[in-house]
């Protein structure tokens, strides 16, 4: 394997904002790269640097061993983007859209019709070419956006969180046809803030919160990071008069204790792996007046290795 995408340092200041601070990682040639982190961690803003809408503070980007800056012409014609956004003009139809968008990278005549025709197929919309997006439900919409990003088979395909909005079904298929475009031969930078579509499509998986890399590998490697601790989610009825700061700063202290969050109803309590008995845990929720309707122990996933790595969780 080679690196395509080297991005070093690179920091985006929005004024006195800072969105994207000191964030390196590399990707590497055929694989697909997941950027996974909550709204606001600066995706979208890493994803517009790199594919050259949007300049940076400071840093640099490769892609094909050449400089964004330097080579901003040769870079684009690597590139497709399936914007967060979506990017399609309403009164034309899909064929049109797709038409449009590839003759952008130069693609004419015969080769453009074929190209145009192949996107729409390989996105499941071959029998709506004549339709408009205006007349197309959310999930139609999506596929038609990737058909746009790739009919003029780009070797580096970028997608901000391109299931944002769709049906189940859709979701599927999408993740299905990035896998194709991979196994094709395209390098692909996923942006998502679901944890378990980055987990069960990507190669590798870039973890930042508020601009800044938190961690950086296979879904293997950042569990390990954090096996030192287990958790379970247990299930419970938050009275009106709760005290989650103070329940939050009691449960920590306790000895076998590493993190708690408290989502809604739900109560994440981590504990160190040698942690075998949590009566002690138990006795001390009911102390804060908590029903525990159910406990259920979990084998660390990528939610928890957010949890270790951040203290909190991702929303
Ligand atoms: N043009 C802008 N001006 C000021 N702040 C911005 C701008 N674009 C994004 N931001 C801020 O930068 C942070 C990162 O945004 P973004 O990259 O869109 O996050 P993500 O895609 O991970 O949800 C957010 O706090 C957002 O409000
Ligand atoms: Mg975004």
């Amino acid at each position: 394997m080679s690196v395509f995408v080297s991005v070093k340092n690179l920091v985006k200041n929005y004024g006195d904002f800072c969105a994207v601070d000191n964030l390196s990682f590399s990707v590497e040639k055929g694989e697909i790269f997941g950027l996974l982190g909550p709204n606001g961690a600066g995706k979208s803003t890493t994803i517009n640097v790199i594919t050259t809408l949007d300049g940076c503070t400071k840093g640099t980007v490769e892609i094909g061993g050449m400089d964004i800056e330097k080579h901003r012409t040769e870079v684009k014609r690597l590139i497709g983007v399936v914007p967060q956004d979506i990017a399609v003009y309403p009164f034309l139809s899909a064929i049109e859209n797709v038409r449009f968008f590839a003759s952008l990278y130069g693609i004419k005549g015969k080769q453009l019709e074929e190209a145009a025709k192949e996107a729409l197929e390989f996105t499941g919309l071959a029998d709506k070419a004549g339709m408009k997006p205006k007349h197309m439900s959310g999930g139609m919409k999506r596929r038609l956006n990737i058909a746009c990003g790739i009919a003029h088979s780009p070797k580096l395909i970028i997608m901000d969180e391109p299931t944002v909005g769709v049906d189940a079904q859709s979701r599927e298929h999408i993740l299905d046809f990035i896998k194709i475009l991979r196994d094709r031969g395209a390098t692909v930078i996923y942006t998502s803030h679901y944890m378990n579509e980055v987990e069960q499509l990507c190669d590798r998986i870039a973890i930042i919160d508020r601009g800044r890399l938190v961690a950086c590998g296979t879904g293997q490697e950042l569990v390990s990071l954090v096996t030192e601790y287990k958790s379970f989610k247990l299930k419970t009825k938050i009275p009106a008069d709760f005290d989650e700061k103070q329940f939050i700063k009691n449960t920590v202290s306790l000895p076998t204790v590493h993190a708690v969050a408290v989502n809604g109803d739900v109560i994440t309590i981590e504990t160190t792996l040698e942690c075998s008995d949590f009566s002690d845990i138990l006795e001390h929720i009911r102390k804060f007046r908590l029903p525990v309707i159910s406990v259920v122990s979990q084998i660390p996933d990528l939610d928890s290795v957010f949890l270790t790595l951040t203290g909190h969780e991702m929303r």
